[in-house]
């Protein structure tokens, strides 16, 4: 167990612009090396605006291409270094890009929430497959406000209401929730390689949306291993695991907040007062006017 007396304290970072886009310096300090990242033709990108289910669609992903490599490599590598976070800088962790470098298995899954902007080329000249998974606003902005709560590596969130009004505003680490999905689902027109998903619908039915990602990668499990894939994933699965859980990340007080947080649709019901949703929502219709974008508020 962690000692929570030897861990270094670190001052919480603060957030600042940076090419019009919110950011902190554990994401922009490798950035040469991050534009200059030699994708391969068989990568696969999985992105996501932070907190919209990008751990669990890794894991999918990990398993569906690696789980008959047994399970010594599931109990004893993180997901976090099998799929690697191509943007992140935290001494004296690996850098991101290293860790891709160095992966020994292919194809390789890379992680990143990086705004479309900011994808390094390569992933576009070399034709990369992207799965981009996006979450509604307002349960992505609840998850969002606890994780800061409890990961001392991101900006102090303040209140629930100031964390609100600064998600209305894009004041986020990443930008723009509205800006990061659009931008991506607009890629999406242009860039045939690409698989858009939605959290909400993987909670409908995950089963259905691993054939669709299985479809997407031509990849064709048998019904044994797919029913295995779709066990191992189960919210309750992945919070016992240590290796999904991020248990083993010292900037994360799980006391405060666990990683695996609750794994809801609509526990905004449960933060939004009616003010705030009234608020949001009439901002929400402003900033929001792709009709691909369909997320489900009613449930
Ligand atoms: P909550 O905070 O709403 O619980 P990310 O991986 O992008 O950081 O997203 C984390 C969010 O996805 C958390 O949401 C987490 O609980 C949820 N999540 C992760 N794995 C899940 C699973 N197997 N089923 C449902 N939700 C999951």
């Amino acid at each position: 167990t962690a000692n929570y007396d030897q861990m270094e304290v670190r001052p919480r970072p603060e957030l600042f612009d940076f090419h019009g886009v919110g950011m902190i310096t554990d994401f922009t300090e490798n950035w040469d090396n991050i534009q200059n990242f030699k994708a391969r033709p068989d990568d696969i990108l999985i992105a996501t605006y932070p907190k919209a289910g990008t751990t669990w669609v890794s894991y999918i992903l990990d398993l569906l291409y690696f789980a008959h490599m047994g399970q010594d490599r599931q109990t004893s590598i993180p997901l976090h270094d099998r799929v690697p976070f191509l943007e992140i800088c935290e001494p004296p962790m690996p850098k991101g890009t290293d860790l891709a470098d160095k992966l020994p298995t292919t194809p390789r899954l890379i992680k990143t929430h990086l705004p479309v902007q900011f994808v390094p080329k390569s992933f576009w000249e070399q034709r990369c497959r992207v799965v981009y998974v996006a979450r509604n606003a307002k349960d992505n902005a609840v998850s969002y406000f606890h994780f800061e709560r409890m990961d001392s590596g991101m900006p102090e969130p303040g209140k629930w209401s100031t964390f609100l009004q600064n998600f209305m505003e894009g004041k986020m680490v990443f930008g723009s929730w509205y800006d990061h999905v659009n931008g991506w689902c607009e890629k999406k027109q242009t860039y045939s390689n690409f698989h858009y998903m939605f959290y909400e619908d993987l909670i409908e039915d995950c089963g259905r949306e691993i054939d669709r990602l299985c479809s997407f990668l031509s990849l064709s499990p048998s019904p044994e291993e797919k029913e295995r894939v779709k066990a191992s994933v189960t919210f309750d699965n992945m919070k016992q695991n240590k290796m999904t859980n991020y248990s083993t990340f010292d900037s994360m007080n799980q006391t405060i907040s666990p990683f695996m947080r609750k794994g809801k649709v609509g526990d905004w019901k449960n933060h939004f007062t009616v003010a705030q949703n009234e608020q949001f929502d009439e901002d929400y219709k402003q900033k929001m006017k792709n009709p691909d974008l369909k997320f489900r508020y009613e449930i």
